[in-house]
């Protein structure tokens, strides 16, 4: 059955034959930016805002996000980098890259809702995104830098 569901402020029709939304990203809608790794909702990978949160899209079945504003990597840097974008890229806060959409996405919810968090606050909400390649101290420069506070 066609559902519609609003990513980065359009409205795509498809059809989720009981997929999840990170398979309906990247094979349908061809949003490359949201990763698959785990799959099984452990390592952060494929965040992606779904009315503002963070939310693995491994999990998230497509049909449960109708009707909700999906935001991707994509989306956050619409025109140009977003700010924690830029972040990253100043404190050099990636080393493979594979995690880092996720982790931006992650960041970037935590700043909207806290836009001075301390180390601690920054540590929690990000417990969920993990790095291989242990870029964890750059990760938490760049948020503080994105905030304002680096
Ligand atoms: S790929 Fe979704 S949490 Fe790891
Ligand atoms: S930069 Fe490689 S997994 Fe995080």
């Amino acid at each position: 059955m066609e559902v519609i569901l609003e990513v980065n402020g359009e409205r795509h029709s498809v059809v989720p034959s009981g997929r999840r939304l990170l398979a309906v990203l990247r094979d349908d809608l061809e949003l490359l930016g949201t990763k698959l790794a785990c799959g099984e909702g452990a390592c952060g990978a494929c965040a992606v805002l779904v009315d503002g949160r963070p939310v693995n899209a491994c999990l998230l079945l497509a049909e449960a996000a109708v009707g909700h504003q999906i935001v991707t990597i994509e989306g956050l840097s619409v025109g140009r980098a977003h700010a924690v974008q830029e972040a990253f890229v100043a404190e050099d806060a990636l080393q493979c890259g594979y995690c880092t959409p996720g982790q931006v996405v992650s960041a970037t919810a935590l700043l909207e809702r806290t836009p001075a968090p301390t180390r601690e606050q920054i540590h929690e909400a990000m417990a969920g995104n993990l790095c291989r390649c242990g870029a964890y101290p750059k990760i938490e420069r760049a948020i503080l830098r994105a905030a304002g506070s680096a």
